[in-house]
């Protein structure tokens, strides 16, 4: 997903974002404006009542306290402390310390209004060897912070993987022993927070923990394995999932909702007619074939045995019955897309090349397709039904600028956030089952291999004093999660 072109543009956004800043009205965060009547107003662009509202972090983005409570290292440690794997060799040690600050992070949580908020559960702080004894200094943490929601009315939606994969596990994902400790870990996330958090993701994103760490490198532990390989580390990603929903599903204190959070590629039709329709179909089904595909279908389908040929993964007895254990909700993160158009090919798609014109955000890798945000929904829908779903991530990098009187203007962040959400309000009143949306992200923090060159928040962090700032997205957000309308 992420290959996109690494052309860096945008040198220019940066000058406008400042003199826009010297003409735009103050944006005090927390005003309310004179939205009264105006709120009681149906423009058309509601959403249905009990739609929820979120935002979305990761441990190893935003914690930092990286030794701390007895934590032990993730391969994101161990990567980004290997010189030139990270931009200027970021590393996520101190982050946005939300070890300590999470408490503030919460405020601005209740500040926006939210329902919701999607945080993931460090692995090795829970189990810092990946298995065997578990760190109740480690467990403490998170249960001061499912408290701390709470207390605030919102609701813990917990990701157990996203990436910080304990670097004692041996082999990483291309053993297939680390699926079964990620089983019993999610069981004991299960037994220890299920009495009060009623929604858990197994994993973020197969595709990057697996490909871009085992085949690309760009990603922690940067390996660059060959093909064969790659499809048995894919397997293991898929069979931690589907052994962690049954883990979960075993262990929980009552009630609980399991899905988890795919980035599957999204298709769109060129135009929206029937036959370009069915073929973003195909190609969604198709070009998802190892990870979401399989999940829903319970099967590698022929078109993805027939691309591995002899490559094809070691799959044992019982493996597809847990991967397509049934779920409650499929999250997808949301940010590209590719277009399609029917073609009289065997698989009866054609994906079509970007021109080299095309509109991009602030970013190596985001085109701006707003519609991906439509399709996405649409095209999982049409062809697996789920019961749910939530976008689980969906937002963009900005060329933000902190002015002297503490104002970030992100107008092109709110420009992409308002047209992909107006395609997430089309599926909602269509009648797609689509529940929630989680922004990517409550706040700026570590971006992986970008490290902290590039800023996904709606508040500005001053990595220098960590400071917060709301920044114009966040003052938005807020007013469209007041009023449950596009604005
Ligand atoms: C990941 C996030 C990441 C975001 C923006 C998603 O693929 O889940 O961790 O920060 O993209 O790059």
């Amino acid at each position: 997903m992420k290959d996109f072109t690494r052309r860096r543009f945008g040198q220019t956004v940066a000058a406008a974002a400042a003199l826009a800043g010297s003409s735009i009205p103050g944006f005090a965060f927390g005003q309310t404006g004179a939205a009264g009547s105006e709120a009681d107003h149906d423009s058309g662009r509601k959403f249905p009542d009990g739609f929820l509202w979120g935002c979305a972090t990761a441990a190893y983005q935003i914690e930092g306290g990286a030794k701390e409570g007895g934590r032990g290292p993730s391969v994101w440690d161990v990567f980004s402390h290997t010189p030139g794997k990270t931009h200027n060799g970021d590393t996520g040690d101190v982050a946005d310390d939300s070890y300590h600050l999470y408490k503030e992070d919460v405020r601005l949580l209740k500040n926006l209004g939210v329902q919701t908020y999607r945080m993931s559960i460090s692995w090795p702080r829970i189990f810092p060897e990946g298995k065997g004894q578990p760190n109740p200094a480690g467990l403490d943490y998170y249960n001061r912070v499912v408290d701390e929601l709470l207390a605030n009315n919102i609701a813990p939606f917990v990701t157990l993987f996203h990436w910080d994969l304990p670097a004692a596990l041996p082999g990483g994902w291309q053993s297939r022993s680390t699926s079964l400790a990620f089983s019993d870990y999610a069981a004991y996330i299960a037994r220890q927070l299920s009495d009060r958090v009623k929604h858990f993701m197994t994993t973020n994103e197969i595709a990057c923990f697996t490909d871009l760490a085992y085949r690309d490198g760009s990603f922690a532990p940067g390996l660059k394995l060959p093909l064969k390989d790659v499809y048995q580390i894919r397997h293991h990603g898929i069979l931690a999932h589907g052994l962690g929903v049954q883990a979960i599903r075993a262990n929980a204190k009552g009630p609980v909702q399991v899905g988890l959070a795919e980035n599957a590629q999204v298709f769109v039709p060129v135009m929206e007619t029937e036959e370009h329709i069915r073929a973003a179909q195909r190609a969604t089904r198709v070009m998802n074939a190892p990870f979401l595909t399989a999940l829903m279908e319970g099967k590698y389908i022929d078109e993805y045995l027939h691309s591995i040929g002899s490559d094809e993964p070691r799959v044992e007895a019982g493996d597809f019955a847990a991967i397509a254990s049934p779920l409650d909700f499929v999250g997808d993160n949301v940010y590209i897309c590719n277009y399609v158009s029917a073609a009289g090919t065997p698989t009866g798609f054609e994906i079509e090349p970007w021109p080299s014109s095309y509109p991009r955000m602030y970013s190596r890798w985001i085109t701006i397709s707003p519609e991906c945000a439509y399709w996405a929904i649409r095209n999982v829908c049409d062809l697996w039904h789920p019961k749910a779903m939530f976008i689980t991530e969906n937002g963009t990098p900005s060329a933000d600028v902190l002015t002297a009187d503490g104002r970030v203007a992100d107008l092109d962040r709110v420009m992409y956030l308002r047209n992909h959400i107006a395609n997430v309000h089309r599926a909602a009143v269509e009648g797609y089952p689509i529940k929630g949306y989680f922004l990517w992200s409550l706040m700026d923090n570590f971006e992986w291999d970008d490290g902290y060159s590039t800023r996904c928040g709606i508040h500005y962090v001053d990595y220098k004093t960590l400071k917060r700032y709301p920044k114009l997205s966040a003052e938005w957000y807020r007013e469209l999660i007041k009023r449950n309308e596009v604005v």
